[in-house]
């Protein structure tokens, strides 16, 4: 089994709850759920799997404490660590729903990781993110809107788990 750490940004504490909701999912132990605002990024090198969640705020940008936390990992050498990423968004906010999960992914793009667990954006309701390719069917992780659907937040995240815990294993 890979060692799976969880490390979050969240600004009025959605994405820090839903980050102890996946780590309850994926059995993480609460020690390896780690909030970036007071979290050296060195210590994503205590783990072969990452889980990376932030909330969007103005317009697509990524919660705050998480800038600091990236410029530090982007140097990193990550060619042996999963990366998969989730949000948490407002679909109201229809053209930039769920954008930091796009631009984390960005920001990583050249530290070697290997991205994992996309996500389906169907039934979902926005027009534009920073997390969906044009013509894309998946988000490149797991958009969550705990403003306006709640209730689908826990189907969701089982989905998407199952597709962590089969990397983990494997
Ligand atoms: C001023 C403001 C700007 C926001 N901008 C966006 C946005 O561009 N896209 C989006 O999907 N959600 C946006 N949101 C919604 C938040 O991301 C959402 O409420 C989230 O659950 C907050 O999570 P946190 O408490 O973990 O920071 C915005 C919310 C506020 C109050």
């Amino acid at each position: 089994m890979k060692k799976i750490g969880i490390f979050y940004g969240s600004t009025t504490g959605t994405t820090k709850k839903v980050a102890h909701d996946i780590g309850r999912i994926l059995g993480v132990s609460e020690a390896d759920i780690h909030d970036v605002a007071s979290t050296p990024p060195s210590d994503v090198g205590g783990y072969e799997v990452l889980v990376l969640g932030s909330s969007t705020w103005n317009d697509g940008a990524l919660q705050d404490d998480w800038y600091d936390f990236l410029a530090g990992m982007s140097v990193l050498d990550l060619s042996r660590k999963y990366v998969a990423v989730f949000g948490c968004g407002d679909e109201t906010m229809s053209d930039t729903f769920c954008s930091a999960v796009g631009e984390i992914r960005n920001r990583i793009k050249d530290t070697g990781a290997k991205l994992i667990a996309p996500y389906d954006v169907v039934g979902y309701h926005f027009e534009h993110s920073g997390a969906v390719a044009e013509n894309a069917v998946e988000a490149e992780g797991l958009l969550l809107d705990e403003v306006n659907h709640p209730e689908l937040t826990a189907p969701r995240i089982a989905g998407w788990c199952a597709l962590i815990s089969e990397v983990a294993k494997g």
